[in-house]
């Protein structure tokens, strides 16, 4: 195991009990072989994480499921997806070296069911066929009060629908009579499992990507914006930490080094994975807060980009991935790294 060059002492009290209870686990319980920088394992994060050597990541960043229904996370409940997220985020805190950090892409939640929230009484306006509106159908009734929404409609010259949906609401997202659907904000679900793990959030940035115009059918019918960014999450173990200010040249510190906004394309092919992020992602945020030889992990790895970072970047890195697939997929981007000519 390596060693600790920070004084445990100096940490808040709940912190002090942490770092003893981790390393007297470890002491007492020692993995002999763990696992090796450089390859990308098959498994589930949950199972290989605590086989890494404790204290030598000096940096992990991945992107989780997203909670969105891609087929990798169809099974999930909320309540999986949850203790997934905190269980991986929990494992963290023995394997970052003191002083490293844990950066996390992820996105809120934008089109998340919630059966407790009320339909909205939407009236589309622009699209409204029908020249009805609530308040005829409302004299009508009044008028009748023994029609039924049948008799109401012929009277009314309108379809029964539109009786239905001048009193009851446009249910405009998630189906007619399916739940509403809201945004989920997951940033205070983030912080709150990082910080009982024993990290402190120490920054955020936006990354802002291409608008996806194709998955919001809705746009036009509600006051909801189109799913254009996401964030990153950086948390920081406690320890030391080595400020480089040559890491970056004076242009990339303006441009975004010290920046919160980052505008990347997203991956315009998403043929072999469909969740890939830029290799910029990670490039910029091994480049900021590691050195040359560094280890960064990915325990989420899909299609290898991180790896691929960090070869790029003279790190070394370890994988993790569920699906073979994309394990096998990763290892040919990363052999691609290696032999640019043979692929
Ligand atoms: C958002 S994608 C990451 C994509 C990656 N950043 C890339 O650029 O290709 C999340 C990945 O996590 C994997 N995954 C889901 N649950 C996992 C688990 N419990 N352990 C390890 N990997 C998991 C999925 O198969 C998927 O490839």
């Amino acid at each position: 195991m390596r060693e600790v060059n920070f004084k445990i002492e100096r940490l808040p009290k709940a912190l002090q009990e942490k770092f003893r209870e981790l390393y007297a686990n470890e002491n007492g319980n020692e993995i002999v072989q763990y696992l090796s920088p450089n390859e990308i394992y098959l498994g589930d994060a949950r199972q290989l994480l605590p086989q890494i050597e404790p204290n030598s990541i000096a940096l992990s960043i991945w992107s989780p499921p997203y909670f969105v229904g891609k087929a990798y996370e169809a099974h999930l409940s909320f309540d999986d997806w949850q203790n997934l997220l905190k269980t991986v985020i929990h494992l963290h805190f023995r394997i970052i070296k003191p002083g490293g950090f844990l950066v996390i892409n992820i996105a809120d939640i934008l089109v998340f069911r919630d059966p407790s929230m009320p339909g909205i009484q939407a009236e589309a306006v622009n699209r409204r066929r029908s020249p009805v509106t609530r308040e005829d159908v409302l004299k009508a009734m009044a008028d009748h009060p023994e029609y039924n929404r049948y008799q109401l409609a012929k009277l009314l010259k309108c379809s029964e629908q539109t009786i239905d949906r001048r009193l009851n609401g446009n249910n405009i997202r998630g189906g007619k009579y399916g739940p509403q659907t809201r945004v989920k904000i997951v940033g205070g679900l983030v912080e709150e499992w990082a910080l009982s793990a024993g990290f402190y959030p120490y920054d955020r940035r936006i990354w802002v990507k291409d608008p996806a115009w194709e998955n919001s059918r809705w746009a036009s019918l509600s006051y909801r914006s189109v799913d254009e960014f996401e964030y990153l999450y950086f948390f920081w173990k406690p320890g030391i930490t080595r400020f480089d200010r040559t890491r970056l040249s004076a242009d990339e510190w303006r441009n975004w080094g010290s920046r919160g906004v980052w505008y990347i394309p997203s991956v315009r092919v998403n043929d072999d994975h469909e969740a890939k992020f830029p290799v910029e992602i990670p490039s910029r945020v091994i480049r900021l807060l590691t050195d040359p030889e560094e280890i960064v992990l990915d325990c989420f790895m899909g299609s290898g980009t991180t790896a691929v970072a960090a070869i790029r970047e003279n790190r070394q890195y370890i994988g993790i991935e569920i699906l073979e697939k994309y394990v096998n997929l990763a290892r040919q981007r990363v052999a691609a790294e290696h032999h640019p000519a043979e692929s």
